[in-house]
């Protein structure tokens, strides 16, 4: 038995935030020894939204700098640009067919996304899922890690390949979204019952990765919380603190109840300079990597074209094998 399949993936749309990070990218790099695991890079999805034709390349540089500085190794994991493997816009076209506007209009981020942006609901944000389905099916994915905000694509890629299978055999392996239990879904520091998001429009609303440890620190002491005054886990009622908690919870490996423990009789401000000075802590080695590795396009070209002809080797079996069951002459 070889080892169990892992495809995920990050839309190259700009500089990372420590939502990315402990939402996907920790367990990307925590699963790469026991599985084998397809990590991508999003920039077809990121057609979505106008960007500059420049930016999108860089962005999907930096995507692909942030996979390494986070520690995912190359030589362990399969790294590649989604555009250089053809056969996902091709499948991605396949599934639209087998997907109902039901489904799709359903989606909780087709309606934020549309609400964002009322000026271009265009049909690929429509049909984003089903290209995310792609994605994951081609390389006959066992579990897709990703953050909270994900499963429901997770969820509908499971109903089309089901769907797909009863009608032609079994074609795909049906995936499971692996989700962690904590840190699913890091809230912004100045909204805190909104995601954080790469596309918030709020001051100090979101960490960067890239942001300097004087940033962190400043974002940190401006985070919105509460008047108890009191560090305690209670999401409905404390949701600023009880994300700090979160973020401080999975970095340091603690448990609700050891923070709750460790900052009895403190404040807030005790409590928030340790969390920016963990975090800044965490993302040290990750700075240096980065910077490093941005300096260097030609390597990154190296690594994302040495996973690009792997992946294509995995993705063009399965594509073949759909074409043959639905009749589509290659
Ligand atoms: P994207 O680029 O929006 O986000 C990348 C990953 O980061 C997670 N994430 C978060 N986790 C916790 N808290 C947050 N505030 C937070 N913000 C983002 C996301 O859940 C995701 O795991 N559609 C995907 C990209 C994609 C994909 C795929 C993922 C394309 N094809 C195939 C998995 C499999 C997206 O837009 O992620």
């Amino acid at each position: 038995m070889g080892k169990k399949v892992i495809l995920s993936g990050i839309q190259a749309t700009g500089d990372l935030t420590l939502g990315n990070y402990i939402g996907a990218m920790k367990n990307f790099v925590k699963m790469q020894d026991e599985y084998d695991c397809y990590y991508m890079i999003a920039n077809l999805h990121a057609l979505t939204v106008r960007r500059n034709p420049e930016e999108l390349k860089q962005n999907a540089l930096k995507v692909l700098a942030s996979y390494i500085a986070a520690g995912i190794d190359p030589d362990k994991s399969t790294l590649f640009l989604q555009s250089q493997v053809h056969e996902h816009a091709e499948l991605g076209w396949v599934l639209d067919c087998y997907t109902y506007m039901g489904e799709l209009s359903r989606m909780t981020q087709f309606k934020d996304k549309s609400a964002k942006h009322a000026d271009n609901i265009n049909a690929g944000l429509f049909t984003y899922p089903s290209l995310m389905a792609g994605d994951i099916l081609l390389y006959q994915a066992d579990l897709v890690p990703t953050g909270e905000d994900q499963k429901q694509h997770v969820e509908l890629t499971r109903d089309i390949a089901e769907r797909f299978n009863n009608l032609y055999g079994d074609t795909f392996k049906i995936p499971e979204p692996y989700i962690p239990q904590i840190g699913a879904r890091i809230m912004g520091l100045q909204d805190p019952k909104s995601k954080m998001s790469k596309s918030s429009t709020i001051p100090n609303d979101t960490i960067l990765l890239i942001d300097t440890p004087e940033e962190i620190m400043k974002k940190l002491k401006k985070a919105v919380t509460d008047s108890e005054g009191i560090v305690r886990y209670d999401e409905e009622n404390k949701p600023g603190i009880s994300n700090l908690m979160e973020i401080y919870g999975i970095i340091t490996n603690k448990t609700m109840d050891e923070i709750e423990k460790e900052f009895e009789g403190n404040g807030y401000g005790t409590f928030k300079t340790k969390v920016a000075e963990t975090i800044i802590k965490e993302l040290e080695p990750f700075h240096k990597k980065y910077d490093e590795l941005m300096k260097n396009p030609q390597y990154l070209e190296e690594i994302y074209n040495k996973g690009a002809k792997k992946a294509s080797e995995v993705a063009s079996k399965t594509l073949k094998n759909v074409y043959e069951k639905i009749g589509i002459i290659k």
